[in-house]
């Protein structure tokens, strides 16, 4: 009997009538004692979800291997990746007729193979390309790329990836309760690293069609950005944006600037080409935007930024996210109202976003207010009174009246005895106004130089369930809203962000010119 596999001799309408039909029939193979030998020698079982369609394809193959008379799919290989293109098999479809399967590398390694009609093998040579550069291979946030073939088949395109168990649609909706406090940090934090790998690295990548289905999520619960159909690079290094002159993107993900407004609020049954926009500019704050609305429907299990389908489309052009109000912490609404913002100036590049306050560390978000602490405007407020930040943060400006996220009198916040053990030593408590944010952050500076350093906290009352000064002090009850006001004040103050011992919080994003430079 000759051992060799059939390269692409099935298509789905092809094996649908020789497939085993149930588990039934499959029993059969596990009896006969012949099969033993074909399985990959060293099969690295990781996938839970899709554990039993590669038993199944595990048995189908060995059963093809060994038993040519009996009429089961022929298991088509593509470089040593074997696959069965039956709805049994089937993990995934997308628009444009995509079918992906599971697969299994004669390696052992367990994949998915992606499927198009040939006539659409453009999309995914498109996305090989950009799977298989430098930013996409690097970072472990964007799907991994095994294999590219559009030559074996007469009527399909494959692109073989790394296997991933479900995409954050799925994800979302399976985990519903069971997501802890702070899962949807992390994810967000996952969703911008891979964006970063794209954006922030010459020759850059827009991906143009996030959405939670086309990011997938693996066994661990982490995120990689996928699905690069209509990804593309920037036309040249340095450039700002990319001109395209289709609208791109999928319904419900689509940014602001992207979209052909005049023909959506038009009457006309027949949209008239020659008054659609001549072209769509698509920068990486576009991906920003939609990056927002994912991470909306992350920390909402599920939910629109711009609400119910019915107004969607309304609300985004009116700038009007309107499930903002739903989100209790004001710190990722601050984010998200960043990141979703109609003007795309007012978006935050990817690197910025992932140094908002959001995502700093209790220890980051206290060495940024020490920072603060230490400019010279704040430790002698008196000494500046016309220092916009102080005047702010010391409630001096009427026309900036001072966040209602801050007590009145931080003073009062804090421990009474807890208060004196800070201050034991130092600068006595009375000295410093309740009153006054710049006094508070001077207080954190003071306290932060003088117990940093001593390996052992002093006792305090109101320790809760901290376990470090940081921890201490970015409770719910004294500062957690704090490094988010003082991060909006100082924001607002270009001068203030380019501070050399404040940039590191408010990075400059300055994408290096074409002219000359080496790539
Ligand atoms: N590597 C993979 N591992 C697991 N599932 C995948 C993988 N790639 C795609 N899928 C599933 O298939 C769906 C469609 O794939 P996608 O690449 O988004 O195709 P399309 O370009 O048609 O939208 C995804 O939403 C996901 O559920
Ligand atoms: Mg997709």
């Amino acid at each position: 009997m000759e051992h060799r596999r059939h390269i692409f001799t099935c298509t789905t309408e092809s094996v649908n009538s020789t497939v085993p039909s149930s588990m039934e029939q499959v029993s059969k193979i596990e009896n006969n004692p012949v099969i033993t030998a074909m399985e990959p020698k060293d099969w690295i079982k990781a996938s839970i979800k899709h554990k039993e369609k590669l038993e199944l394809l595990s048995k189908v193959w060995r059963y093809n291997e060994e038993t040519e008379h009996v009429k089961f799919p022929k298991i088509a290989e593509i470089s040593n990746n074997n696959v069965c293109f039956h709805e049994e098999f089937l993990i995934g479809s997308g628009g444009n007729g995509t079918e992906v399967y599971v697969c299994l590398g004669s390696d052992g390694v367990e994949r998915a193979i992606k499927r198009l009609p040939k006539v659409l093998c453009k999309l995914l040579k498109n996305e090989q390309l950009l799977l298989t550069s430098q930013n996409a291979i690097d970072s472990p946030r964007v799907v991994n790329y095994h294999f590219y073939d559009d030559t074996s088949s007469p009527d399909f395109g494959y692109l073989i990836l790394n296997l991933y168990e479900q995409n954050l649609e799925e994800f979302v909706k399976s985990e519903g309760e069971k997501t802890t406090e702070y899962r949807p940090r992390e994810m967000i934090r996952q969703v911008l690293e891979g964006l970063k790998a794209l954006h922030a690295r010459e020759p850059r990548i827009l991906h143009r069609d996030l959405k939670p289905t086309n990011i997938l999520v693996d066994r661990k619960g982490n995120l990689a950005l996928s699905d690069f159909g209509i990804g593309r690079f920037f036309p040249e290094q340095g450039a700002t944006a990319y001109n395209t002159k289709t609208e791109c993107g999928s319904k419900d993900w689509i940014p602001f600037e992207c979209i052909d407004w005049k023909g959506l609020y038009s009457d006309k049954v027949m949209r008239d080409p020659s008054n659609a926009p001549s072209e769509f500019v698509w920068k990486e704050t576009s991906d920003i935007q939609v990056a927002g609305m994912i991470a909306f429907c992350i920390v909402t299990k599920g939910k629109h930024p711009f609400g119910a389908e019915i107004h969607r489309m309304i609300n985004l052009h009116d700038d009007n996210p309107v499930g903002l109000t739903e989100l209790s912490d004001p710190v990722v609404k601050d984010l998200l109202s960043q990141m979703l913002a109609r003007e795309q100036e007012k978006r935050p590049y990817v690197e910025q976003a992932l140094m908002h306050p959001y995502f700093l560390s209790n220890k980051e978000q206290m060495r940024f207010l020490e920072a603060v602490g230490n400019e010279p405007e704040i430790k002698n407020s008196d000494a500046h009174p016309n220092c916009a930040v102080s005047n702010v943060l010391d409630n001096r400006d009427l026309s900036k009246p001072r966040s209602s996220l801050l007590p009145n009198d931080w003073k009062a916040v804090i421990d009474p005895d807890d208060l004196n053990t800070f201050c034991d030593g130092g600068r006595p408590a009375s000295n410093y106004d309740g009153n006054r944010y710049t006094h508070c952050l001077r207080f954190i500076r003071n306290v932060r130089q003088h117990f940093g350093n001593k390996r052992r906290l002093p006792t305090l009352k109101a320790m809760g369930s901290a376990t470090t000064l940081d921890e201490y002090f970015l409770q719910d009850q004294i500062f957690s809203t704090l490094p988010l006001v003082v991060h909006q004040i100082i924001r607002e103050n270009p001068d203030w962000k380019k501070r050399r011992n404040l940039q590191e919080f408010f990075p400059v994003i300055n994408r290096r010119k074409a002219s000359g430079r080496k790539r």
